[in-house]
């Protein structure tokens, strides 16, 4: 059986380097001849936090620009947003009827967004698990490249197809795998190396966006946090150095090379001479992406129609499943 891999992000606020780093860099690597990749935008999760009406369309749009200029292939790879294919809901509704309260109480995600406002959080941020389960199974993907903070979402998935599997005694659903591309590079925030890159976070200095120019770019390594010392002249020199970390790993992510090997070349140097050298990389590498992107967004009809085309495949490969697993579970027809 071919691998079907399915993968997805909000579309809240833009993307940031950890996001290309992190996930959408390894989906481009994933579009080989024996995979078949879908990729959502997926605006249901996005509302389980309040979204502006006016904006949610256009941040649609500007993700599925991101995954084109990325590299994301639209001839190959399905791209469409969630809320253009209806078996996500359905299918959340029929699973969310065999998914313990329990499970979802224990998300650290849900821990984290609720806070200790746990009266007054709505029912969506809840259940999102569950919604992000039935993406999933709505195609019966086999494999899912997700990040280090949604494993344990999967985890619950790959529950909840077993839980469907064994009340209707069925194999129907496959256990979906995580896939994690080599080391998955975890970009920190310029501000802090002990942080996640965040798109939520306030200062806009601690990331670098995938719109920024070059010289904002370069303005942003040359502010990043660093120390006293030179670069080492090993990985081990890294620790406990958590800013000198993150430069090191995103010039050896952005560069494809292995931090020991980017140490060889730069140990001993000052940082004034590695942060204009890591600028210029970033720059080299994100620019492309950045004219593309722009490219698209200045043709939104280009965007909205691969995203119609897309829904419309996502749609015919999910209708048949949904529709089987509603057979499994008894209702009319
Ligand atoms: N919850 C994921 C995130 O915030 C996004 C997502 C939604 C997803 N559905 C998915 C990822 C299905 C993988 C598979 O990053």
């Amino acid at each position: 059986m071919k691998k079907r891999i399915f993968s997805g992000m909000q579309p809240t606020n833009n993307l940031h380097l950890g996001n290309y780093l992190g996930a959408l860099r390894n989906w481009v690597d994933l579009q080989q001849d024996d995979y078949e990749c879908i990729f959502c935008v997926v605006d249901l999760h996005a509302i389980t936090v309040p979204q502006e009406s006016e904006r949610l369309a256009q941040a649609t749009r500007e993700i599925a620009a991101a995954y084109i200029a990325a590299g994301v292939d639209p001839e190959k790879a399905i791209i469409f947003p969630q809320s253009a294919v209806p078996a996500h809901s359905q299918l959340m509704w029929m699973l969310a009827t065999m998914t313990q309260m329990g499970k979802l109480e224990r998300m650290t995600q849900f821990k984290d967004k609720a806070g200790k406002n746990t009266e007054r959080v709505g029912l969506g941020l809840f259940a999102y698990p569950v919604l992000m389960a039935a993406d999933i199974l709505a195609y019966k993907a086999t494999h899912v490249p997700v990040g280090e903070d949604q494993k344990q979402h999967l985890e619950l998935a790959r529950e909840i197809a077993s839980t469907f599997n064994t009340r209707y005694k069925t194999d129907f659903f496959p256990q979906p795998e995580p896939q994690i591309l080599g080391a998955a590079t975890r970009v920190m925030s310029l501000k802090d190396g002990t942080k996640k890159m965040s798109k939520s976070d306030e200062s806009d200095n601690s990331r670098i966006n995938l719109t920024d120019d070059a010289e904002k770019i370069a303005a942003k390594i040359k502010k990043a946090q660093t120390d006293a010392e030179p670069l080492p002249h090993d990985v081990a020199g890294l620790k406990e150095r958590a800013g000198a970390d993150n430069l090191v790993t995103i010039y050896a992510a952005l560069s494809r090379r292995g931090k020991a090997d980017v140490l060889k070349e730069f140990g001993g140097q000052q940082w004034s001479a590695f942060k204009p050298a890591l600028a210029e990389l970033a720059v080299k590498e994100l620019s492309p992406i950045t004219e593309r992107m722009s490219d698209l967004l200045a043709h939104p009809e280009k965007i909205d129609k691969i995203l119609r085309d897309g829904a419309e495949r996502a749609d015919t490969l999910a209708r048949p499943i949904l529709r089987d697993a509603m057979d499994i579970m008894g209702f009319w027809k």
